[in-house]
């Protein structure tokens, strides 16, 4: 594929390099672009070095007045990374002061953006704002990853790793659309069960693999019902998103949106147990010492097992410890067709983190273990899996 990738201003301009030599190694055709910004971080030439072509850097230091429209239809997809905040504003607001802003305005097809910066400016409204209206108009974000940034801060900002940004750029370049026609119902994210108006019990999880699965079958053609509690990620592009607080709130939406479903994922980390009767007014600090009662909260996977109508059945496990014993035991006692199984709490993995490591139990008798990788590709090795499993299931009850 002819690739333009355009390399803004940021600290992180020096891996876009790495990005590179993984798209000349995937058969790419790599034409760079440099913002004058980018130009302060790397030096042209270790782009022109990495892609035998010339970059392309200032508007008006090119030969031709209309090179940039040239170039735009020269080439089939835009990749943006790093994307800066200053980046992300002008191609939002659509200001074509460069060649880059100039480029992004002739282009016509697909654009991924990869952005990076300063946690603070990344959580701004404005760069939000800007991000929605970049998701908005079709974009592929590839969202920054969390830890230690170079300013010393630690948080979201930091440019995903230049494998996870191939990977998009691969599933970019060759779309499956093996979901097509089928409606996939994904729930995702934590509960909050109130003790009071103002306290909750929750978890940690933060509906990232949740928000990946539904990422993934919407760019496979999926219409995808996403029911989330409530987590800090940005809705992927063509999904419907409804918002859900407790277990049962969640339980409603599920059965509501169930009809008509083939595919049923349930990565929600559903609190279990929650306060059946919440007290109007927040609970004083009076006795030195006070206990809770905690009634079970309804167990959406059960429920949705002993319905078990046409569609397939995917639950999840986190576990700290038996993995595959426990995942075993929730597929037959909740009438799964899959448990996606995980780690948690032993290692960075699971929970919060943008990678994770699975191990799949089919109830044809089979486990499929899942090396690490990002949620992301995490989630097309489960639709690969799911599909595969339903043509198994769809023979074994043909004979
Ligand atoms: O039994 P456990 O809670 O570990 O099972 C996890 C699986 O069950 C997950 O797929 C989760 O979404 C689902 N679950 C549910 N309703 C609950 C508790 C868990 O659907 N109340």
């Amino acid at each position: 594929m002819k690739v333009l990738l355009a390399v803004g201003g940021g600290i992180a301009a020096y891996k876009s390099a790495e990005l590179v030599r993984l798209l000349m190694q995937q058969g790419h055709q790599v034409q760079v672009v440099m913002t004058r910004a980018a130009e302060e971080f790397v030096r042209p030439l270790t782009f022109a070095a990495l892609t035998g072509r010339k970059v392309l850097t200032n508007l008006f230091a090119i030969e031709s007045a209309i090179e940039h429209i040239a170039v735009a239809q020269e080439h089939e997809l835009l990749v943006i990374a790093p994307a800066t905040a200053d980046l992300m504003a002008k191609l939002a607001h659509g200001l074509a002061d460069d060649f880059l802003t100039t480029l992004y305005l002739a282009f016509t097809g697909p654009v991924l953006l990869a952005p990076a910066m300063n946690v603070n400016m990344w959580q701004h409204p404005a760069t939000q704002a800007n991000l929605a209206t970049l998701v908005k108009r079709g974009h592929t974000i590839v969202e920054p990853g969390s830890g230690y940034l170079a300013c010393g801060m630690s948080g979201p900002g930091r440019l995903a790793d230049p494998e996870i940004i191939a990977a998009a750029i691969e599933r970019a370049a060759h779309p499956r659309r093996d979901l097509e026609g089928e409606t996939v119902l994904i729930t995702a994210g934590p509960t909050q069960e109130p003790l009071d108006p103002v306290r909750y019990i929750s978890n940690r999880s933060s509906g990232k693999m949740g928000y990946a699965l539904a990422d993934a079958a919407a760019a496979r053609g999926a219409r995808v019902m996403l029911i989330s509690g409530p987590v800090h990620l940005a809705p992927p592009r063509g999904v419907e998103v409804v918002g859900v607080r407790t277990a049962a709130e969640m339980r409603d939406q599920v059965m509501q949106h169930l009809p008509g479903a083939d595919i049923v994922i349930k990565a929600a980390a559903v609190a279990d147990f929650h306060l059946s009767k919440v007290p109007d007014h927040k609970v004083k600090k009076t006795a030195a010492r006070i206990s809770l009662e905690l009634d079970p909260t309804p167990d959406i996977l059960a429920e949705l097992g002993r319905k078990k109508g046409d569609f397939l059945l995917v639950g999840f496990a986190a576990e700290t410890q038996n993995l595959q014993q426990e995942a075993r035991r929730k597929l037959e006692s909740k009438n799964c067709d899959m448990v996606v199984g995980n780690l948690v709490g032993a290692s960075d993995l699971g929970f919060e983190s943008d990678e994770n490591e699975v191990v799949l139990t089919l109830r044809t008798g089979e486990t499929i273990a899942l090396p690490r990788a990002s949620k992301r590709a995490i989630a097309d090795r489960i639709f690969d899996e799911v599909l595969n499993l339903r043509l198994a299931l769809h023979a074994a009850n043909g004979r």
